[in-house]
């Protein structure tokens, strides 16, 4: 086969026309900034994932920062899987906070319940619960040992019947290469009410939203018309999602079952065609990532040979103690992240594949192994 000009990368956004148009509606109407986009924005998305509030915010860094800030959950402990992505060791620090890390579970590399039981401390305040690569953390089981404040860390999950629902609040990514890609935002949901009210004003400087004033929601005065006064009770800071950004969230919800079909389909085809060569990973309804598994003693090797046939390939992830913000507040041995991160290599995998492309890593993968 010949080799392609052109890279495939490993992940992609894919927008088009109806993006384009939605986004030429907002700057035409004028209103730019948090407004009606991300009003409507958030009611479609708490009706889809079943929550009775959204918040929508930045990024999910953010709307995980905002959590913590909300809960008032700081000096303290905080326990979050080994194979993450920075969000999640970093936030706790940022709040002050140890981070605390455990292993993860062999079958699907999300936070081994077990391990959160050994590493409980008395000031553990809160979990973070990553579902690696769409697939569900397991955390019933972490209810079993632990029955404080679980953050269901739902970036891989967009969307999957019952994401978001089995931690205490969930925080979404429409970064760029997810599922649902916007460029950057995230999604706060909850069913707690007073944790929702704090958020909202949270999100801006503790500042109730223009929009929100203009609707008389939030009118100080009374009176008729736009009211320019507000209160500030809370302590808050700027990361709340503006309309340009809703605007390209609303377009992407749409698509999102298509996608998602593609994304499944690519699977369902790697699985098929490439099981006697690869681990092939655990179904994944949302394949955000598509994490094959192959001998330490190859990945990089195969990561060098895709490469010189354009083919990008990644790593999700690198375990998180191994970066120096954390490593020495986790000196302690993680034999399954340890063993299995080095056998981790992403395959291409986005909506913006056709089968010529999905055919094409086929053929390079199983000629790498049979060279
Ligand atoms: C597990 C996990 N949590 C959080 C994030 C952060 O998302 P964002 O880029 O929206 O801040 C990511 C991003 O890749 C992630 O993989």
């Amino acid at each position: 086969m010949d080799i392609r000009k052109d890279f495939l990368p490993v992940l992609r956004p894919v927008g088009g026309e109806e993006e384009i148009r939605s986004i030429a509606e907002t700057i035409e109407s004028g209103w730019w900034g948090k407004g009606p986009k991300v009003a409507q924005f958030e009611k479609e998305f708490a009706e889809m994932v079943g929550a009775k509030y959204a918040v929508a915010v930045t990024s999910a860094t953010h709307g995980q920062d905002l959590v913590f800030k909300a809960m008032g959950i700081k000096d303290a402990d905080i326990i979050n899987p080994a194979i993450s992505f920075m969000t999640t060791a970093v936030v706790p620090l940022w709040n002050n906070c140890t981070s605390n890390i455990v292993d993860v579970r062999e079958v699907d590399l999300n936070i081994c319940p077990e391990d959160v039981r050994k590493n409980l401390k008395p000031n553990t305040k809160a979990i973070i619960a990553v579902n690696h690569a769409g697939v569900p953390a397991p955390i019933k089981e972490i209810r079993e040992v632990y029955d404080g404040f679980i953050l269901e860390d739902c970036a891989h999950s967009c969307y999957f019947p019952g994401a978001g629902k089995n931690g205490d609040v969930a925080v979404w990514s429409f970064q760029a290469v997810k599922t649902m890609p916007c460029g950057d935002g995230g999604m706060i949901t909850t069913n707690d009410k007073d944790l929702y009210e704090k958020l909202v004003p949270m999100s801006w400087l503790g500042i109730s939203s223009t929009y929100s004033r203009v609707n008389k929601n939030d009118n100080l005065s009374g009176k008729p018309g736009y009211s320019w006064d507000y209160e500030v009770d809370l302590l808050g800071y700027k990361c709340y999602m503006i309309d340009i950004v809703a605007a390209i969230c609303l377009e992407q919800m749409k698509k999102l079952p298509k996608h998602l079909e593609i994304r499944k389909n690519i699977q369902n085809i790697y699985n098929k065609e490439l099981k006697d060569y690869i681990q092939t990973p655990p179904w994944s309804e949302t394949c955000q990532y598509y994490c094959a598994r192959v001998a330490p003693s190859q990945r990089d090797d195969l990561i060098d040979y895709l490469a010189t046939k354009n083919i990008h390939t990644s790593v999700h992830f690198k375990p998180l103690y191994l970066y120096n913000v954390v490593r020495k507040m986790n000196q302690r041995s993680y034999q399954i992240s340890d063993n299995q991160w080095k056998r981790l290599i992403s395959l291409p995998c986005h909506p913006g594949m056709n089968n010529n492309d999905i055919d094409y890593v086929i053929y390079w993968v199983k000629k790498y192994f049979t060279r």
